[in-house]
């Protein structure tokens, strides 16, 4: 559990610079699973040194696969074979990741042993009954406490494949039953109301395994293998969409973007932004490391208007929405966000805590239980109130983060736009995600402290 930290934000320089964001979150951790589920060695590069993924490769190190780290960002993982993991001695700890819990939850349910999952206190409260459900459907034995984590999951369970339509669109629940079905008797399929980011299929293919993708539905045979490959990870575009935002906002700002990943599945944020008038080029890049589109990213700051946003662009830019709200109370007029129910049940209730926090700044925020209306503004951090231990203004403003890494972020945008300087509280998490953002944020030119002590 990290140490409580906050940061003190206020309005920087212009961003300017070509930045190299850290690497993709999801792909980082599927490169863990499947490298260690095959024949032979595999190399990752690319690798999110984050601590949600680094909590997948430390659960696998207990499932007794030797992963060497050679330097940062890489990984050189000896794969056990599909039937090679061993049982854990203790429970296994995701930490804050959703990702690893949940696709862990599928791979273990096909398990000989016994094994438990457990996560800090943001991931003990989020649902777990949307990948409970089909799993026992298939034949898995997972108890809970009520649908949450811990979960405890039964090993020697004969699994047979299913026919199953997700209610939600989540790549999560999705790869959780594809995982299973790796060792299910006979075809597991998925069907999804919308698209979501295909990074388990395309990567099982890239590791040798058969996929079928037909009309919205992925099917795969158990009993197969995998075959070890080498994984390039790209820039996480989840981490770049805060520079991208940033600088949009913050006028005078050029960045460029280094080989992001630009997946269209989750690349909405782009089609919103220059609906709303942004200054984007994507200049696509060859090579397409591990079969994903890479690309760089040259934002500058342009003025924004407000949009309705289309529902079916809701799935595609489900982890921007903390920085789509900061864009949205910077643009002209209104913004309409509906059909994002989801964002509820993310690290922390993400409609809330942005709601909340852009209120304090000064901006309308109508709230609805699956979005939001938010009317374009100026943030208003107020006078400072005083002279803190550090000789600096303590701020007026303290904006509650809910030790959310991406409200945190988000947020340190909005201080870049105020009139005065910003506290936001319990930034450790943005640790999963970004190490090193604070750091890269300074660079660009943003205004951003640690704050010595609350
Ligand atoms: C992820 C899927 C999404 C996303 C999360 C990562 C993944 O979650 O929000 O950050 O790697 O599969 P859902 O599947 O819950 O939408």
């Amino acid at each position: 559990m990290p140490a409580p930290e906050d940061w003190i934000a206020r309005p920087g320089a212009p961003l300017h610079g070509t930045l190299d964001v850290p690497g993709d979150k999801s792909v980082s951790h599927r490169a863990v699973m499947f490298a260690s589920l095959a024949d032979g060695s595999s190399r990752i590069t690319g690798f999110l040194e984050g601590e949600d993924t680094r909590a997948t490769a430390a659960v696998f190190s207990r499932l007794g696969v030797r992963i060497e780290a050679p330097a940062p960002g890489e990984r050189l993982v000896h794969g056990v074979g599909i039937d090679g993991l061993r049982a854990p001695g203790a429970a296994l700890e995701c930490g804050n990741a959703g990702t690893a819990m949940r696709l862990l939850a599928g791979l273990l349910a096909g398990q000989r042993f016994d094994s438990a999952l457990v996560g800090d206190a943001s991931l003990s409260r989020r649902p777990m009954g949307r990948v409970i459900d089909p799993l026992a459907a298939m034949g898995a034995r997972i108890s809970s406490d009520a649908g949450r984590a811990p979960l405890r999951i039964h090993g020697g369970a004969a699994l047979r494949g299913i026919d199953y339509a997700t209610p939600v669109a989540s790549a999560q629940v999705k790869s959780a039953i594809l995982l299973a079905g790796l060792y299910a008797d006979g075809i597991t399929t998925v069907r999804e109301p919308h698209p979501t980011r295909d990074y388990t299929e395309r990567m099982l293919r890239a590791f040798g395994y058969e996929v079928a993708i037909a009309d919205g539905a992925v099917s795969l045979r158990g009993g197969g293998r995998l075959r070890a490959t080498d994984v390039a990870v790209p820039a996480d575009f989840s981490s770049a969409a805060f520079f991208i935002v940033a600088a949009t906002l913050v006028p005078g700002s050029e960045v460029a973007l280094r080989r992001v990943g630009v997946h269209p599945r989750r690349t909405g944020l782009l089609r919103a932004l220059v609906a709303m008038g942004a200054d984007l080029e994507v200049r696509p890049l060859d090579g397409e490391p591990g079969g994903e589109p890479v690309a760089d990213i040259v934002v500058r700051h342009a003025p924004l208007r407000g949009i309705e946003l289309p529902r079916d662009w809701v799935a595609d830019m489900i982890d921007e929405f903390p920085a789509f709200c900061v864009a949205a109370a910077c643009a002209q007029g209104a913004t309409t966000i509906r059909g994002a129910a989801e964002l509820r049940v993310k690290e922390s209730d993400r409609i809330a805590a942005m709601a909340t926090g852009l209120r304090q700044l000064g901006i309308v925020v109508e709230e609805a239980p699956d979005g939001a209306v938010i009317h374009g503004g100026r943030f208003r951090a107020g006078a400072a109130a005083g002279v803190g231990a550090s000789g600096g203004a303590d701020p007026a403003v303290a904006i509650e983060s809910h030790g959310d890494h991406r409200i945190a972020m988000a947020f340190a945008i909005a201080a870049q736009l105020a009139d005065g300087p910003v506290r936001i509280r319990d930034v450790a998490n943005v640790a999963t995600s970004f190490p090193g953002f604070d750091t890269l944020a300074r660079d660009a030119g943003f205004g951003l402290a640690r704050a010595d002590s609350r």
